[in-house]
C-alpha cells in the first residue's frame, strides 16, 4: 500500500468536488471549492510545477432521478442539461480545470465498474440481506428519499427517509411514523434485497493511524470531523442500490441495482483523469511522488478522508490523498443557501448580468471564503469591497503609475536613479509580502493570502502618497523618474501575486504593461524605456442601484417561498 511520502512532489493532481447535475453551480459551491481549487491551481502553474487540475459533474444519485420525475422527464435530459450549464460558467468564470467530465461517460462507467469488480474479486465486500421498503404499486425499491412520514424525534410531517428537514435528526426509513412512497403515494412494503457492503470497520486502525497521527496538519475541521467519526467506530456501508440510475453493479445476478452514488462519484476523479490523459493517467494516481489533493465542502469530509481512502486501500494499487483542505458553508443575506428554494446566487445569472466582472466575484467570495467558520454573502459587502478595495486600492494605484508615466515619460518606464532609504524599504518589503502570499496558499490560507497579495497594491498607495512624485515635476525629474520606476516595479509584481486570485484583471493589467506572463520567482523588471500601452480602468465603481437590483431579485424568491408555504 502507498501513501504520501514527505519527498517534494514530482506533480500535482489536484480534484475539486464534482457537483451533482440537478441544477447550476451558486456562489456557495464557488466560495467552497472551486475558488480555492483554482487559485492553488493556478499558483502551483505558475511555480512550475507539472500540475492537473480534475473536475466533473456528478449525474447520478436520488436527487437527480427526483428532480426528472418532477419535470416529467429522463434523467439523462436532466444531467444533460445541467451538466452544460455548469460547465459553460465554469469556463466563463475561468475556473481553469484540465478536464471537466461526466460520471455517466462510457470511461466512467467502465473505470467504476472495473474498479467494483476489482474489490469484488478480491473478496473486499461482505453481501447482505436487509430489509428494504418496496412500493408494490411502482414495483420498485424506495430510496430513502422516496419515503415519506412523521418524524419519530420532533413529529414534523413529511420527513424524508434519511433526514428531518424540520428538526435537522439523521433518519433511517425504518424510524418514519406512518410510511408513505413518495412515487405513488401507497403504502411501501418490507421485502428483502442484498446488497453489498464495504466493510469499513476493517480500516479502522489503519485510517486512525494515517489520519489522526499522519495527517495533523489537515484542517482543524477536516481533521476534527474525522477524528468524530473514527470515535464513534466506523460500520460497514453498503455501496450498491436498488435504483435504474446509475452505474449497473458489474456482476451476475444484479440486475436491477446500481453502484451507490458515493462509491461511483469519487472514482470520477480517476475516469477524467484518464479522458484527460489515456497514455499515462497512472503516473498521476499510482506514483507515490504525485501529491493527491481534493478541494471540497464539509459536507463531503467522510467520503473524502474516510470512504474513499479505504476503496483506494482496499484496491492496492492507488495513493492516497496528501491533503483535503474542506471549506464550511457560505450562506447569503443571513439565509442558508438553497437550490430548491431558489435561494442562490446562480453563477450563470451572475456571469449574464454583471459581464466584465468575473473578478469582482472570485475577489469577493475570497475575501469572504469561510475557510474557518460559515460566513455570509451580501450585495452589500460586495459592493463595499469592490469599491472600497479593487477600485480605492489596486484600481487606483496601477491608474495612477500608469497615468503619471504617460504624462511625463510618454509610456516609457523611467530609468531608476540613486535610491533614498524610504525606497528601499519599499523594494525590500516585495519580497516579504510575495513569501507571505506562497506560503499562506500552500497551507491553504487563502483568503490572508489575498489580503497579502493586496498589501502590495496597498504599499504603492502609499509610496505614492508619501513621495508625490507629481509635486516634484518642475524641480527634480531624476527622482519623479526613480519613484515611477519603482511605482511601475510593483506593478508588475502585482501581474504575478494577483495572478493565482484575479486572472482577468492580470491579463488586462499585463497588456497595460505590454509584459509577458511572469512565473512566480521571476523577479525581471521592466527595464528603462520599456514602452507601456495606454491605461484603461481595472475596476468600476458599483452603484447602489445594481445592489438594489439584486437584493430585489432574491426578494422575490423569499417572496414565492413563503407564498408557497401559506398554500
Ligand atoms: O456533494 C456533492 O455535490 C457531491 N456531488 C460531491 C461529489 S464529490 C466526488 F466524490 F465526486
Ligand atoms: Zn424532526
Amino acid at each position: 500500500m502507498k501513501y504520501r511520502t514527505d519527498k517534494k512532489p514530482e506533480r500535482y493532481l489536484v480534484t475539486s468536488a464534482l457537483p451533482y447535475a440537478n441544477g447550476p453551480v451558486h456562489i456557495g459551491h464557488l466560495a467552497g471549492v472551486y475558488i480555492p481549487a483554482d487559485i492553488y491551481v493556478r499558483y502551483l502553474r505558475l511555480r512550475g510545477y507539472d500540475v492537473k487540475f480534475i473536475g466533473g459533474s456528478d449525474e447520478h444519485g436520488v436527487p437527480i432521478t427526483i428532480k426528472a420525475r418532477k419535470d416529467g422527464v429522463s434523467p439523462q435530459d436532466v444531467v444533460d442539461r445541467y451538466h452544460k450549464i455548469i460547465k459553460e460558467s465554469f469556463e466563463r468564470f475561468g475556473i481553469s480545470f484540465d478536464v471537466y467530465s461526466r460520471t455517466s461517460s462510457a470511461m466512467h462507467h467502465q473505470t467504476a465498474a472495473d474498479f467494483f469488480r476489482t474489490l469484488y474479486n478480491k473478496g473486499k465486500f461482505v453481501e447482505q440481506t436487509s430489509e428494504q421498503y418496496y412500493d408494490d404499486e411502482a414495483k420498485q425499491f424506495l430510496a430513502d428519499r422516496y419515503i415519506t412520514g412523521i418524524c419519530p424525534k420532533c413529529g414534523a410531517n413529511n420527513a424524508y427517509g434519511d433526514q428531518c428537514e424540520v428538526c435537522g435528526s439523521t433518519l433511517s426509513p425504518l424510524e418514519l411514523i406512518n410510511p408513505k412512497s413518495a412515487i405513488s403515494g401507497s403504502v411501501p412494503v418490507l421485502k428483502p434485497t442484498s446488497h453489498w457492503y464495504l466493510p469499513l470497520d476493517h480500516y479502522q486502525e489503519f485510517l486512525e493511524k494515517w489520519i489522526l497521527e499522519e495527517h495533523r496538519e489537515w484542517k482543524t475541521n477536516v481533521y476534527g470531523q474525522c477524528k468524530s467519526w473514527l470515535d464513534q467506530k466506523l460500520q460497514p456501508r453498503a455501496v450498491s442500490r436498488d435504483l435504474a440510475w446509475g452505474v449497473p453493479v458489474p456482476v451476475d445476478g444484479a440486475e436491477g441495482k446500481v453502484l451507490y452514488v458515493w462509491f461511483d462519484a469519487p472514482i470520477g476523479y480517476i475516469s477524467n483523469t484518464r479522458e484527460l490523459l489515456p497514455d499515462n493517467w497512472e503516473l498521476y494516481w499510482k506514483n507515490e511522488n504525485t501529491r493527491l489533493v481534493h478541494f471540497i465542502g464539509k459536507d463531503n469530509i467522510v467520503f473524502h478522508c474516510i470512504v474513499f481512502p479505504a476503496m483506494l486501500t482496499a484496491h492496492g494499487d492507488y495513493i492516497l490523498p496528501d491533503n483535503v483542505p474542506a471549506n464550511e458553508f457560505l450562506n447569503l443575506e443571513g439565509r442558508k443557501i438553497s437550490t430548491t428554494n431558489n435561494w442562490a446566487v446562480w453563477l450563470h445569472e451572475y456571469l449574464d448580468e454583471m459581464p466584465d466582472k468575473e473578478d469582482v466575484l472570485r475577489y469577493v467570495l475570497c475575501a469572504n471564503a469561510p475557510e474557518t467558520k460559515d460566513n455570509d454573502f451580501t450585495w452589500k459587502d460586495f459592493q463595499t469591497r469592490n469599491n472600497s478595495e479593487l477600485v480605492a486600492v489596486l484600481g487606483n494605484f496601477v491608474n495612477r503609475a500608469m497615468v503619471l508615466v504617460h504624462k511625463y515619460f510618454d509610456g516609457k518606464v523611467p530609468a531608476q536613479n540613486e535610491l533614498t532609504d524610504f525606497d528601499r524599504e519599499i523594494l525590500a518589503e516585495m519580497p516579504i509580502i510575495r513569501a507571505d502570499v506562497e506560503t499562506n496558499i500552500e497551507t491553504f490560507h487563502f483568503r490572508e493570502a489575498l489580503k497579502r497579495a493586496m498589501d502590495l497594491a496597498r504599499l504603492g498607495n502609499k509610496y505614492l502618497a508619501d513621495t508625490e512624485p507629481w509635486k516634484l515635476t518642475k524641480t527634480d525629474m531624476n527622482r519623479v523618474a526613480t519613484i515611477l520606476h519603482i511605482a511601475i516595479q510593483i506593478c508588475a509584481d502585482l501581474t504575478s501575486v494577483l495572478a493565482p486570485f484575479l486572472p482577468f484583471t492580470v491579463s488586462k493589467l499585463q497588456k497595460m504593461l505590454n509584459a509577458a506572463p511572469l512565473c512566480w520567482d521571476e523577479c525581471s523588471r521592466l527595464p528603462a524605456g520599456h514602452q507601456l500601452a495606454l491605461p484603461t480602468l481595472l475596476f468600476e465603481k458599483i452603484e447602489d442601484k445594481t445592489v438594489e437590483f439584486q437584493m430585489d431579485k432574491l426578494n422575490k424568491s423569499k417572496q414565492n417561498l413563503n407564498s408557497q408555504s401559506v398554500k
